[in-house]
């Protein structure tokens, strides 16, 4: 069933006295320009958006922010072990950060709520990638304002690239057969999006009444039949999704926040909290016509970008049963800790009873050392919050999910994790060679905006 959500469209009649081919090439998915190479330039710009409806009329502009462009940003492309020297112009008027979602990274370069970017004002960030090939993702994460700048648009994939990816033959045609999807709800009124949360907003989280992909709406992809590799971001605020397809067709997991899974997976649908990204394989057969579907926690349901099957040269792939993957190990004497995500009344959340003081670390620990950390949503009486738990610097190992083994989505390199009120999740991150300060925070924007966020000291 489809849900449309009440917007109203004015026409332009500019766009209605172009070709019919032009509207509906400026309806098809866009897919981020890639953006690589040793030295890469990020400017930080205010935007403009106009969303089309599937009709191909535009609705009204939309003020945006926007990295190189009006809304989003290039996907952001390098290999493990590349030196990388990014140069960011913030040209706002107001502060930002760029963070490196799920990059083992110098503290002084991680674009935390500490390395604030003036307003029209440089940073330079310059480090080495050593990581194995996954899909990362960069945002703001200016202290209390990150919810408000991701909305607006600030947000843009990282993928990093290795010899094991290379050998490996899946799809990996960028924007052909290895598709970008980033998922964000918006919520729409007369055709426009702002954001101005209610307590009721920080507390659920500014939930939309609709859902972009790559920043358009209803965008169509139209492929001819083989196998797709789709990249997927939940880059909303606080949404949490289950991502489908219309025709209910089994598709393959073969990664998740940091690169590979040990198994790939068979599933039909897949849950992504904000922050979460998985990358699946899914067979097309031509001449069908799909939707991908994206089901909102405690909201509606959406078909958010239709997929045409038909044209020529596409190309079938096995989908590999197995990857490289070596999870992290904790040693019998490693440290042991409790985070306690606590919902409180009146959007007042906090970890361990606190929230986040920038000039206080919540806790020290020695460089090059993997730890086991208890991750526990302790839920407040009838109310069903639920809270993401998301590190700095590392990949992590789950080790269990209430109690028992984690399931396959949970087997791999994560760096968020998922849990509902009453929930339990126990992991093991490693962080090595890099001291300074680093982040642990709830990923629904509005709760961590709100103080869900505390820090620790690598020494
Ligand atoms: Cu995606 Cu601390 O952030
Ligand atoms: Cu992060
Ligand atoms: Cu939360």
């Amino acid at each position: 069933m489809k849900i449309k959500p009440v917007m109203i469209f004015l026409p332009l009649i500019i766009l209605l006295s172009a070709g019919t081919s032009e509207i509906s090439e400026q309806n098809s998915l866009p897919i981020p320009p890639i953006l690589e190479g040793e030295e890469v330039n990020l400017v930080i710009q205010k935007g403009e958006l106009i969303l089309m409806n599937e009709e191909g009329n535009s609705g009204p502009s939309i003020e945006t922010l926007g990295y190189n462009g009006n809304y989003l940003g290039p996907t952001l492309r390098f290999r493990d072990k590349q030196d990388v020297n990014i140069l960011i112009e913030n040209m706002l008027k107001e502060e930002t950060t760029v963070h490196w979602h799920g990059l083992h990274v110098p503290s002084e370069f991680d674009g935390g709520p500490h390395q604030v970017i003036a307003p029209e004002s440089k940073w330079n960030p310059q480090f080495t990638i050593k990581q194995n090939a996954a899909t990362l993702w960069y945002h703001p994460h200016l202290m209390g304002r990150t919810g408000e700048q991701v909305y607006r648009g600030l947000a843009g994939l990282f993928i990093i690239d290795d010899d094991y990816s290379d050998s490996l033959d899946i799809p990996k045609d960028y924007g052909v057969n290895d598709i970008p999807l980033i998922l964000q709800d918006r919520r729409l009124i007369d055709g426009k999006f702002e954001y101005t949360p209610s307590l009721r907003d920080v507390m659920h989280g500014y939930i939309g009444n609709t859902i972009l992909v790559n920043g358009a709406l209803n965008p169509k992809l139209k492929r001819p039949g083989g196998t797709y590799r789709f990249r997927i971001l939940n880059g909303s605020n606080s949404s949490i999704f289950r991502v489908s397809f219309s025709n209910e067709q089994k598709f393959t997991l073969i990664a998740s926040d940091g690169g590979f899974l040990p198994d790939s997976v068979q599933v039909s649908s897949i849950i992504l909290s904000p922050g979460e990204r998985y990358e699946i394989l899914a067979d097309f057969v031509d001449e069908e016509s799909i939707s991908l579907i994206t089901e909102v926690y405690g909201g509606s349901q959406f078909q958010v970008m239709d997929i045409e099957i038909a044209g020529q040269g596409g190309k079938y792939f096995n989908h590999p049963q197995s990857f490289e993957y070596s999870p992290v190990v904790p040693p019998d004497n490693a440290t042991q800790r409790v985070f306690n995500m606590e919902t409180g009344g009146m959007g007042r959340f906090s970890i361990n009873g606190k929230r986040m003081d920038m000039a206080e670390f919540n806790f020290r620990l020695p460089r090059d050392s993997v730890e086991i950390w208890t991750i526990r949503n302790i839920g407040m009486g009838m109310m069903n919050i639920p809270h993401s738990f998301h590190v700095h610097d590392t990949q992590f190992t789950v080790l269990s999910v209430n109690g028992a083994p984690p399931p396959p989505k949970y087997a791999g390199p994560k760096d968020t994790v998922l849990l509902f009120a009453g929930d339990e999740i126990i992991i093991a991150p490693k962080f090595e060679e890099y001291t300074g300060a680093y982040m642990y925070h709830c990923h629904l924007l509005e709760h961590e905006d709100s103080g869900m966020m505390g820090q620790f000291l690598i020494e």
